[in-house]
């Protein structure tokens, strides 16, 4: 009980937070980087917006710490965040889960061995095997009819995997989805680790988990050994920032320092870093009653969303994360469609896709019921007048419950690169992924075979309106010429 007790004001310390305005408010006379000298140089236009933030914009002087091998504040913070977060050990990451995603392959993989990998990941997955030369085996995910999209792959997938490749150095999964729906992983870490294979999560949309019910169980507390969350995306934290949480003896934490300071500046961000203490605070200290005060909001804000014509607001089991409301489109409309009219309304979703909107509420009661509901009498009366398409639902997207690249990464330099239009590049093999982004999972991943579906869901997207990280995805893609 007492070590409880302390364990809770522990939690309201903020170490790196406070040493970093301590030192400004000393006003120190800068003869150091950055430029700005702690503000004093900036241009006059943008001066008032950055002051607060340029004050604490250090740099590592003494006291300050280093994040790269952390004894001072930033180790302080960082032990705080690892008490929080159940991990033996964390790291603060300021270059989001992007960077993390990177470091925790590259630790566990080296070039030519092979990996277990979700294939609905995040494309900083797929660079990350790239980055590493690594053999990937993709593990298909399974449709959610109720979802309506493909969500996390399979228990039976995930074995079939394992009794092929036994010496897989991890298995990478996803957990949750963009829209916050989690799943029972437990058994799948259960079964990896009876190989003593890794399991390394993708937990960007998750930092929130650990709060407890009724929000999802978070990765860490589920016994999977590396988890990556952004702070940014659901705590109360700044953009680029994310901690990487490590727990047990299978992943080397020395390797994982060592390709963090590898892959992230030399100069990191005392802002963000900052940021990261305060949310990992704000999180520790958040109560029983700041949950029901954010869940009768939520009630509210979905009771809003019911009013809408032209989508099914999606339920809300206990896998899914409460805080994402996700509309379903009905036939007819498109996603992006009705994202663009709450946009002309002032209200900005998260991400549309051709059959689904996806709103996120914060972490405090929603104070804007008004302007919603107006914005939805908006958006069913805008829709009235939309001329309606047939929406083609994507059923067999994965048809492969476990599949290789047709060209491995270390044999992608040995062939030309050519750009070919869209309906000469199937069956070739894509010497460029081709992602939708939001939400930057890749249809087609660099070395897989292009098909005939691929196309089609292509050309349905880009006429539906959805945006590609491509620059000219309507003409033309990349392929390997020989293949
Ligand atoms: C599943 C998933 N993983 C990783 C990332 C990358 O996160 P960050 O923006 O923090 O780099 C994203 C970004 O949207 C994501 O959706």
């Amino acid at each position: 009980m007492k070590g409880e007790k302390m364990m809770k004001q522990n939690q309201q310390d903020t170490p790196l937070y406070t040493g970093l305005t301590r030192f400004s408010q000393q006003h120190p006379i800068s003869f150091h980087v950055p430029g700005h000298k702690n503000g004093a140089i900036f241009p006059e236009l943008a001066k008032n917006t950055f002051r607060d933030i340029l004050s604490i914009d250090m740099t590592e002087l003494t006291g300050l710490d280093d994040l790269h091998a952390p004894t001072g504040i930033i180790a302080e913070a960082e032990q705080l965040a690892a008490a929080f977060f159940a991990a033996d050990r964390t790291f603060f990451l300021v270059g989001g889960s992007t960077v993390g995603n990177l470091a925790m392959i590259l630790a566990v993989c080296s070039a030519g061995e092979r990996i277990i990998v979700q294939r609905n990941s995040h494309k900083s997955i797929i660079n990350g095997l790239e980055l590493c030369g690594a053999v990937p085996v993709f593990i298909a995910p399974e449709y959610d009819q109720t979802a309506g999209r493909y969500t996390q792959p399979s228990l039976d997938t995930l074995r079939q995997a394992l009794r092929k490749y036994p010496d897989a150095k991890g298995i990478v999964l996803t957990y949750p989805d963009y829209f916050g729906k989690a799943y029972k992983m437990e058994q799948m870490i259960q079964l990896a680790h009876t190989y003593d294979i890794p399991v390394l999560v993708d937990e960007a949309h998750g930092v929130h988990f650990s709060l407890g019910n009724p929000f999802p169980p978070s990765a860490a507390r589920l016994g999977a050994d590396m988890v990556v969350q952004s702070a940014h995306k659901m705590a109360p934290a700044m953009t680029m920032t994310a901690y990487l949480h490590i727990t047990g003896k299978l992943v080397a934490k020395d390797r994982v320092a060592h390709y963090l300071q590898m892959l992230q500046s030399s100069s990191p961000s005392y802002p963000l870093m900052a940021s990261l203490d305060i949310a990992r605070s704000f999180l520790a200290t958040f109560s029983q009653q700041d949950k029901d005060k954010v869940m009768t909001s939520v009630k509210q804000v979905r009771a809003c969303f019911g009013q809408g014509n032209a989508w099914q607001l999606l339920p809300a089991t206990k896998l899914d994360d409460p805080l994402k409301l996700t509309l379903h489109i009905k036939q007819g409309y498109t996603g992006f469609q009705v994202a663009r009219y709450f946009e002309q309304s002032g209200i900005y979703p998260e991400l549309a896709t051709n059959t689904q909107v996806l709103f996120i509420h914060g972490l405090q009661p929603f104070g804007e019921l008004e302007q919603l509901d107006n914005a939805i009498k908006h958006v069913n009366d805008q829709l009235k007048f939309v001329e309606k398409h047939a929406t083609i639902e994507v059923v067999n997207q994965f048809p492969q419950k476990l599949d290789t690249l047709a060209i491995p990464y270390q044999q992608m330099h040995l062939h030309d690169i050519v750009h070919v239009s869209l309906h000469q590049a199937v069956d070739k093999v894509a010497a460029e992924a081709i992602t939708p982004y939001p939400p930057g999972i890749p249809l087609i991943m660099m070395g897989e075979r292009v098909t005939v579906e691929h196309i089609k869901q292509i050309k349905h997207l880009i006429k539906q309106g959805a945006t590609f990280q491509h620059p000219d995805i309507i003409n033309s893609i990349c392929i390997f010429a020989d293949e």
